[in-house]
């Protein structure tokens, strides 16, 4: 498919999604939105993407947020509808995939970047990595999600003081508050995110949609998580997949599993 703002390649069992406005940070305007929201639903239809991986073009930013030219006259009923609509359409979308989503944080994620960063399923990032939720120094608060994920991934005390103090953390802090996996040089973020995509893809993809499943139960209201594992566990059972590693591990072979 052709898009405007990203581009989307596969090769080798990965589809690399790449935001593409470099002239404008890789700012998320409403139709790169969208575009995201079909590249990854036709990478989560495409039998052959295990991983998919998400980065932004240049070399100075992931995401500099929300396109803020496009909201800065919204009334209230119009700024309720920008956030539920991206929730749903981009947020929330990914996180719920089951195909595994690295975001591969190149450069500045800030605002609505962070927040599709914090929606992918982990993050690794490049030494010159910038991360921040800087929407109160616009008047406003995060709405695609950071008030909610931010918190879960690095706890509320410091997404408190990320979202007060509208400010920035280098790399190595998003590291250390358990915000990015790792961290290395821009010149090999793609290498590692694609090193650890491979190690993914050893693995049954069924039995890691059903993983996703249930960890995500965990940052739901009114979801049981351990319910959610049991039932998820229990499925396993009834997979291919579940056939094919049991046999392998006591025949000491290696699986090769049909994804099934
Ligand atoms: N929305 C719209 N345009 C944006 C943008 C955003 N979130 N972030 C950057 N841009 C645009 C700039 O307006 C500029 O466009 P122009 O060349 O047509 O003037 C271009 O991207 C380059 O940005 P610039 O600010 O000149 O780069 P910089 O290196 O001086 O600063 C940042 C980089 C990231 C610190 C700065 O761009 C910034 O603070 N961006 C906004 C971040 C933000 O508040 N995001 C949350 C939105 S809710």
């Amino acid at each position: 498919m052709n898009y405007e703002n990203i581009l989307s390649n596969y090769a080798d069992g990965i589809t690399t999604i790449t935001i593409n406005r470099p002239k404008k940070l890789n700012a998320l305007n409403k139709n790169t939105i969208q575009e995201l929201h079909d590249a990854f639903d036709a990478a989560e239809n495409d039998k052959n993407t295990k991983v998919v991986i998400v980065t932004g073009s240049g070399e100075k930013a992931f995401i500099a947020g929300a396109d803020i030219s496009e909201f800065a006259d919204f009334d209230v009923k119009e700024g309720g509808k920008l956030a539920a609509q991206g929730q749903a359409l981009l947020f929330d979308f990914v996180e719920n995939l089951s195909t595994p989503v690295i975001a591969a944080v190149n450069g500045f994620a800030l605002g609505g970047g962070l927040e599709l960063a914090m929606a992918c399923h982990f993050r690794v990032a490049s030494t010159n990595a910038k991360m921040g939720l800087p929407e109160t120094s616009l008047g406003v608060i995060p709405g695609y999600g950071g008030t909610q994920r931010l918190p879960q991934l690095v706890g509320k005390g410091r997404a408190m003081e990320m979202v007060m103090t509208a400010g920035m953390i280098d790399a190595n802090q998003a590291l250390s508050y358990g915000l990015v996996n790792h961290v290395v040089a821009q010149e090999e973020l793609l290498a590692l995110a694609e090193k650890i995509a491979g190690k993914i893809m050893r693995n049954s993809s069924v039995a890691i949609s059903k993983a996703i499943k249930a960890i995500n139960a965990n940052y739901r209201d009114g979801k049981d998580g351990f319910k959610v594992e049991i039932k998820q566990f229990g499925k396993c059972f009834g997979t291919e997949d579940f056939v094919e590693g049991t046999t392998a591990f006591l025949g000491k072979r290696k699986a090769d599993f049909p994804g099934k």
